[in-house]
């Protein structure tokens, strides 16, 4: 299970982000970056979030700690900006919160060296979720004490929006051409051969055992939260053995 907080105050909005992340403070006194369930694509974002925060996490890839964070959208009254304000009274609930990396770096490929091991394990990963959210001119990379952070998982696994379709879409190949990291001459075949073994049903279970109920809920189509849970699972599952054969614009 994800930690719980409640936020107990707005602090800021993150302007760079398209979906208005913000910075806030809980009850525990941690202080989180803030995706809100009112925003843009609403909760299939934040699914995706969990889904790939979690799984890149056991795999041994560095996202910071995701927590559930309720909020009170009373908190939004005393919001100057319309737009925060809209925001927060529409986030009544349950929303997602991530550790905030105080101090850290947009990640720059002029300014940082990567590995190939460590570029092939990211650029798989985020050929298996198909994650159209990591170029270079976006990375949605941080740098942070000296390692390089993932950040910002919303826009992967496009074939959650449209479930019908959903094996035939997760049967596609990645493109990588504009990848942050595509310049660092990845290993994806030694990532494929590390990391694929791991993507197994037991773990995507532990992994979308994570997502609330709450973001789950009234999917057409599916009679249940645990239903939907697996229709996140399958197409990874199936994804991690071929994936690697499928990236295209790296060498
Ligand atoms: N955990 C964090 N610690 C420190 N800074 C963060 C963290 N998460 C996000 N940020 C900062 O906030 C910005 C926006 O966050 P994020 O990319 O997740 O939002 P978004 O709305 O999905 O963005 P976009 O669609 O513009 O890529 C990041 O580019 C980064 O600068
Ligand atoms: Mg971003």
């Amino acid at each position: 299970m994800l930690k719980e907080v409640i936020a107990t105050r707005y602090i800021t909005p993150l302007r760079e982000g398209g979906s208005l992340p913000g910075l806030v403070e809980a009850d525990d006194f941690g202080t989180y970056v803030m995706k809100f369930t009112g925003a843009g694509q609403g909760r299939k974002t934040l699914v995706a979030e969990v889904v790939c925060g979690e799984l890149a996490r056991r795999l041994g890839l560095r996202v910071p700690r995701l927590v559930t964070v309720e909020l009170d959208p009373v908190l939004g009254l005393g919001e100057p900006d319309q737009e925060v304000q809209g925001l927060l009274k529409s986030s009544g609930g349950t929303n997602l919160g991530m550790d905030f990396l105080s101090g850290a770096l947009g990640f720059d490929p002029l300014a940082f060296e990567v590995s190939p091991e460590e570029a092939g394990r990211i650029v798989w990963f985020d050929a298996l979720v198909n994650n159209v959210d990591r170029s270079w001119r976006n990375p949605n990379l941080l740098m942070w004490q000296g390692e390089l952070w993932l950040i910002d998982h919303g826009a992967t696994m496009i074939w959650q929006h449209n479930w019908p379709r959903a094996q035939a879409s997760a049967a596609r190949p990645y493109d990588a051409l504009d990848h942050a990291l595509a310049s660092f001459a990845p290993d994806v075949r030694a990532a494929a051969a590390e990391l694929a073994p791991l993507v197994t049903d037991e773990l995507l279970a532990e992994v979308t055992a994570e997502i609330p109920d709450v973001w789950l809920a009234d999917e057409p189509g599916f009679e249940s939260a645990d239903a939907l849970r697996k229709a996140y699972a399958q197409p990874l599952v199936a994804r991690a053995a071929v994936i690697h054969e499928r990236i295209e614009g790296i060498k």
